[in-house]
């Protein structure tokens, strides 16, 4: 019988600097030995947004400390782990390049195998690390970069269903906290805000509410938002909190509405009648609003709701170790010449390999 697998994940896509160790046991149950995760938040704050170059000198500075700290709160040697695991794509080229390399010169030196996972199947594949979710199953990813819809049908099968024409989710929430001065990352603040304020005060439109198919579009609300604030004298703050109430409001139905359809699509496709597991990931997951109302909808549509906790959310590299946990135990690996893939969808049939704009960079 095959032995458990030990995994040694790095994920530098980002802003987060993150070394984790996982196992996986030959029956498939993960636990997590060890998650390190330095945020580069205070990097990024005076810039209102991530700053690509600041963030790979950042992972420069400190990675090696992080993936000592991942071996040793795991309490193992690097000649214990299986296999080398780090994230090549999507993100930005500067931090892929740090990581990967890393992981490369690691597995290297010790004569093991490596993987060169796809951040999105890190995503994609969390609910099996914390429980025996079963194939298929639907993925909603909203994060700062990226708002999709993943038909999960097994370990590098994956149909995208829908994803934002122009920007992603957290995106949003980021560009309309900029608008207020509230600072970055904006989601927890436009949240906090927004709960003080009047949902029904501004009508900002719901973008591709009840068009077919499950795509997201959120430069339209961004726009009404900003003209909205620029019409005002001056931005007292129960209109800032009005403001936000309302742009939550309207992404909470958009949301919910795309959902809809999304489960719709997800049943067509696969002819799946009875309930499946719809798992939502990605830093958006943490805003309480959008949790309630998709629960609501996961019980009219009658699927069982699983958002993880949220520091599995959010970017970490035990989903990156246990992507390659995956892939090792059916028998892949990659090879030296793996390269960093700033552009890289999941579903290959579906979105264009490189590009800008529509479907493009976000998508
Ligand atoms: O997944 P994540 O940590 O990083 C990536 O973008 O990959 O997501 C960060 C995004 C940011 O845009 C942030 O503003 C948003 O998630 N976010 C939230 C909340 N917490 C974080 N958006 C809305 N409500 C929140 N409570
Ligand atoms: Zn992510």
């Amino acid at each position: 019988m095959a032995a458990a697998l030990t995994i040694l994940g790095i994920e530098t896509s980002c802003d987060e600097t993150a070394a984790a160790v996982v196992r996986r046991t030959p029956e498939g149950i993960g636990k997590i030995l060890s998650n390190a995760v330095l945020s580069q938040v205070k990097d990024h704050a005076p810039f209102g947004g991530v700053v690509p170059e600041v963030a790979a000198r950042a992972h420069i500075l400190h990675q090696e400390r992080m993936v000592a700290m991942a071996l040793r709160d795991a309490d193992v040697g690097l000649s214990e782990i299986d296999a080398v695991a780090a994230t090549a794509g999507p993100g930005l080229s500067g931090g892929l390049l740090v990581g990967l390399t890393m992981a490369k010169a690691m597995a290297f030196a010790e004569g093991k195998p490596f993987l060169a996972i796809n951040h999105l199947e890190g995503h994609a594949l969390t609910p099996r690390l914390l429980g025996n979710c079963q194939f298929p199953y639907l993925l909603l990813l909203v994060s700062g970069g990226h708002s999709q819809f993943q038909l999960v049908r097994g370990v590098g099968d994956y149909v995208r269903l829908g994803t934002t024409v122009d920007d992603a989710l957290g995106e949003a929430f980021d560009k309309t906290a900029k608008l207020l001065g509230l600072g970055y990352p904006g989601g927890p603040q436009v949240e906090t805000l927004a709960a003080k304020g009047d949902g029904k005060r501004f009508a900002f439109p719901r973008p591709m509410k009840s068009r077919v198919g499950c795509d997201f579009s959120f430069s339209g609300l961004k726009t009404a938002v900003r003209e909205t604030a620029m019409a005002l004298p001056h931005i007292t703050e129960q209109d800032g909190a009005d403001i936000c109430a309302s742009f939550q409001q309207a992404v909470v139905e958009t949301v919910s509405d795309r959902v809809r359809h999304a489960c719709t699509m997800f049943r067509e496709r696969t002819g799946h009648a009875a309930r499946f597991p719809f798992i939502v990931a990605g830093g958006v997951a943490a805003n309480q609003a959008l949790r309630h109302a998709l629960e609501q909808v996961a019980g009219e549509q009658d699927v069982e709701l699983i958002v993880p906790p949220i520091h599995l959310c959010t970017d970490n590299a035990a989903m990156i170790a246990w992507a390659g946990a995956e892939r090792l135990a059916l028998g892949q690996e990659d090879d030296w010449s793996a390269a960093v893939r700033p552009r890289w969808p999941l579903d290959r049939i579906s979105a264009p390999a490189y590009g800008s704009g529509r479907l493009g960079a976000k998508a």
